[in-house]
């Protein structure tokens, strides 16, 4: 079996085009767009690509998008003063802060500084008021990567309910929130974690499985049921060119493009499962789209909720 491929572009596009006219009535209707604050804190490599591209995303789309640079220097001070004059801003309807932190904001600087935006302004959905919203299925500001996932599966006419959605790893960013959309759609739902017994087991009794650990290649054929849905989260760099070159072999595609940048993203899913799953999200090209399209919508919820 080869697996179908789950195009996150194009569902993306198709999100975002939804999204255009509503913008648009916005604009009109407030006197100017709806405007994205953007704060990215030092120089990580993967988040100034993902940053870049949400600023792009956010343009195209035309909403005011503010990035807002602090060096890898900055206090957590600092980064809470910006979030203050951002929460007191009218201009700004959301507030996203990149993640993650520089290492030397210390532990838990990430949850202080999400548990300050405001929770109208919160986009990512990390508030912890946005949070417990979630929990009891009546969110208003979703996170973006698990609500994107949802868009994927209903999108390409992949059934939810009465499934059994398996979710590898249980970050707060995306495992927990996952696991929450795919209970309020009525799947059986099983977190594993690193100190679960047997994953590939319990993997493979998915009809939907999730892989969200950032572990590249992590998961292979043996954790997947034939036929079942496979959605890859993970997004991690790799330089090394004999990791590449194993995973898709010398001559592919994949190892031309890591010899031309010199490192590679890779997803959590090992290439070899395509044999077995029945349908499946590339990395890139899957489920990152829907993460900025999804942060697009809720920037338009926000600022039409905030000017009501
Ligand atoms: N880092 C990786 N994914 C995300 C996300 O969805 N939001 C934020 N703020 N940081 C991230």
């Amino acid at each position: 079996m080869t697996a179908r491929l789950l195009d996150g572009q194009a569902i993306a596009a198709e999100i975002r085009a939804s999204a255009l006219p509503g913008v648009q009535a916005f604009t009109a209707r407030a006197g100017r767009p709806p405007g994205l604050g953007i704060v990215l804190v030092g120089d990580n490599p993967a988040s100034e690509v993902y940053v870049r591209n949400k600023v792009k995303a956010g343009n195209d789309t035309g909403l005011w998008v503010d990035l807002q640079r602090l060096p890898a220097t900055a206090s957590l001070d600092d980064l809470l003063a910006l979030v203050a004059r951002l929460n007191a801003s009218d201009r700004h309807d959301g507030i996203l802060v990149q993640s993650p932190l520089p290492a030397a904001m210390g532990k838990g600087a990430a949850q202080r500084v999400f548990d300050a935006i405001d929770p109208d302004k919160d986009v990512d959905g990390f508030h912890p008021v946005n949070v417990g919203k979630l929990v009891q299925g009546r969110a208003h500001l979703k996170p973006c990567t698990p609500s994107g996932v949802i868009e994927i599966l209903d999108r390409s006419g992949i059934a939810i309910a009465g499934r059994h959605a398996v979710v590898i790893g249980r970050s707060e960013i995306v495992g927990k929130p996952m696991a929450m959309l795919l209970l309020q759609r009525d799947a059986t739902v099983t977190i594993c974690h690193s100190k679960t017994p047997d994953l590939p087991g319990v993997a493979a009794r998915a009809d939907i499985l999730i892989a969200a650990i950032g572990r590249p290649a992590f998961v292979g054929p043996s954790f997947v049921a034939p036929g079942a849905t496979v959605i890859d989260v993970g997004t991690t760099p790799v330089s090394d060119r004999g990791v590449i070159e194993r995973l898709y072999g010398a001559g592919s595609p994949r190892l031309a493009a890591f010899e031309k940048r010199g490192s590679l993203v890779v997803g959590d899913v090992h290439p070899k499962v395509a044999d077995v799953a029945g349908a499946l999200t590339p990395v890139p090209g899957g489920v990152g789209p829907l993460t900025i399209a999804m942060l697009l919508k809720n920037t338009l919820a926000a600022a039409e909720a905030r000017a009501l």
